[in-house]
């Protein structure tokens, strides 16, 4: 191991590849000087992400981006004392270019090497203290809830640590991401689809159809019923859509978007009861749901939760989370070495 790591004060690179984002973040111990992320466009022409092309575009994109990170925090690869990636859960060929890329620094600078759990590091960005712009966040108190919703995974957590996780509930089939991505396929609009409907749904009427929430025991969650649901409906629909009735359209969105959000809210906060917490979290790329922050929020405060939802820079995927998951790690001087592999799956 280098000697630079015995320091407590520690600068870490971190990179970010495990989907269509090429991240990579710069943090001194546990505050951001820089994420810079590059979002592939080259996704949106097929409607979803085409895994060959993701990988080719991390390629492209790495050297730059990590350049960029580098020069935004004021710093050269040589000041750097540690590099962090992500080792997974993703796509195979995603995760292999910031596996090696982290790998080649690590050889080529000396430095020793943190892989990291993306989903670890999604719930781990409440931890960030200090911007790159100055400002502080305010740190939810553990223990606390976390509903992490992106667009591959739908997780109840229960955080004990600031590294300690217990895995309380997930979707059975897809994530709450994927059904917002799915409603917006079948109405026609452009990849990712999430934001389109969130748009959408605020000019339409949320009573107008009824879709089924998914019915699993306990923590988890199902949307495939929904989705199977929502196609059928629009099916049925389809020709008053075709001949010009918009207001449908907007119906359809504002209809499903209350269906997945209060599915998530019943879930978050019968698991927040049971665990006896005071304190609930939002992560994830859904996290930036109007209708969800906005219940998450109104919920919370009535049944007297605090709730902590991460600035929008660290909801969607980004390195900066990849850094702070890392600087827990280094703090236990939990390395990894020159063997990992990247983990196209990994559990908690
Ligand atoms: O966490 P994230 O950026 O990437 C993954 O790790 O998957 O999440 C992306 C997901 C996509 O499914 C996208 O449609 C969804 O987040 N999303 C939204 C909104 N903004 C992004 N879903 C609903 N409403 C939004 N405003
Ligand atoms: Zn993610």
């Amino acid at each position: 191991m280098n000697s630079k790591t015995l320091e407590k004060s520690v600068y870490i690179l971190a990179i970010e590849s495990s989907c269509d984002e090429t991240s990579a973040a710069v943090l001194h111990n546990n505050k951001v000087l820089a994420n810079f992320i590059a979002t592939q466009k080259i996704h949106e022409t097929f409607g979803g992400v085409v895994p060959e092309l993701a990988s080719r575009a991390h390629q492209q994109n790495i050297v730059p981006v990590v350049d960029t990170a580098l020069i935004e925090a004021g710093l050269k690869l040589n000041d750097i004392n540690v590099v962090a990636y992500t080792n997974g859960p993703g796509l195979l060929g995603s995760l292999l270019v910031g596996n090696a890329f982290a790998k080649g620094i690590s050889i080529s600078k000396g430095i020793p090497l943190i892989e990291v759990n993306h989903m670890h590091a999604h719930i781990q960005s409440h931890f960030i203290e200090f911007n790159a712009d100055g400002s502080k966040n305010s740190i939810p108190e553990l223990p606390f809830v976390c509903l992490t919703v992106s667009g591959g995974h739908t997780q109840l957590v229960y955080v004990y640590d600031f590294d300690g996780f217990e895995l309380i509930g997930e979707t059975i089939d897809d994530a709450a991401g994927e059904a917002f991505d799915k409603v917006a396929k079948i109405l026609g609009l452009p990849y990712p689809g999430g934001p389109q409907v969130d748009i959408l749904a605020e000019q339409g009427n949320p009573n107008a159809f009824n879709f089924p929430k998914g019915k699993v025991e306990q923590f988890n969650f199902s949307f495939s019923g929904f989705k199977t649901a929502f196609l059928y409906k629009y099916k049925s629909i389809l020709k008053e859509i075709d001949a010009g009735n918009k207001s449908l359209v907007a119906d359809l969105c504002a209809s499903a978007r209350k269906t997945i959000v209060e599915t998530l809210i019943e879930k978050l906060f019968f698991a927040a009861k049971y665990k006896n917490v005071n304190t609930i979290a939002l992560a994830g790329g859904v996290s930036a749901n109007k209708l969800l922050r906005k219940e998450i929020f109104e919920t919370g405060e009535k049944l007297g939760f605090k709730v902590f939802i991460p600035r929008f820079e660290y909801c969607t995927d980004n390195a900066a989370m990849i850094g702070i998951s890392a600087y827990y790690k280094f703090l236990k001087s939990s390395f990894s070495d020159l063997y990992s592999i990247p983990k196209t799956k990994w559990s908690f």
